[in-house]
């Protein structure tokens, strides 16, 4: 029967030259095969994401000292500033999470900065601190809190775990000036006497002035 299309002598040709268009079968294949390109690319895609920014939210539970991400209350913020009322000079929050504790601080008129190891909370902090019209005194930087020194802060604000607190205290003993006063959120120092605490439950802050815990160091 004669019908149109490439004489089959020409096709044999071609495919002889190795110039063989594509027919409408494989055109489907490399169609599917472009679609599966797409496909593992969105996939392997979305986990790179979802790895890049889920990890340093659960890297802190991996560490010898177990700090996760826990954001202060709103109680708990409203404590800290309550133990902040007349105090003056630099302020710091240790591990500052998403800024809220740095951000408060900095509305009250203190210079204020945020260490935290996480990258996305910093940025984060970062924007927050922009929204708020607070940027240029509220500082964050991404660090390891154990490899910061904190002599130049005058107020310190710690929101940490029990594991942590003897260690974090010896650190603060060696470093901080007489003036200096310590406020802790929800778990207090193990040797400490505070000079005030306010709030209860989850909510409690204790005030601890670095001129009485020097004088009464009184640790095995
Ligand atoms: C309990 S949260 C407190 C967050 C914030 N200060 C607040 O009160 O809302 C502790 C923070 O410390 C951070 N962190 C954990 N290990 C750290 C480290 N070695 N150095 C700095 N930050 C750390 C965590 O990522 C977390 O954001």
């Amino acid at each position: 029967m004669e019908g149109g299309g490439t004489p089959p002598e020409t096709l044999k040709e071609e495919r002889q030259s190795g110039c063989v268009p594509p027919t409408s079968l494989e055109g489907n294949s490399l169609k599917k095969s472009s679609w599966g390109f797409l496909f593992t690319g969105i996939v392997g895609g979305t986990l790179v994401a979802v790895y890049a920014v889920a990890t340093p939210f659960i890297t802190p539970a991996l560490r010898r000292i177990c700090l996760p991400f826990v954001p202060a209350t709103a109680k708990q913020i409203e404590n800290v500033v309550k133990m902040l009322r007349c105090r003056r000079g630099p302020l710091v929050d240790i591990g500052s999470g998403d800024g809220r504790i740095v951000i408060a601080a900095a509305k009250e008129g203190f210079t204020a900065v945020g260490y935290e190891l996480n990258p996305w909370l910093v940025w984060y902090s970062r924007y927050c601190a922009r929204r708020e019209g607070v940027q240029a005194s509220a500082k964050f930087y991404i660090s390891d809190l154990w490899k910061v020194t904190f002599s130049k802060y005058s107020n310190v604000v710690i929101f940490g775990v029990p594991q942590m607190m003897l260690q974090l205290e010896k650190k603060l003993e060696l470093e901080l000036e007489d003036e200096a006063r310590v406020i802790a959120c929800r778990f207090p120092f193990p040797h400490w006497t505070p000079a005030q605490v306010t709030g209860e439950g989850i909510d409690t802050v204790w005030a601890y002035d670095a001129s009485s815990f020097r004088r009464s160091k009184k640790r095995p």
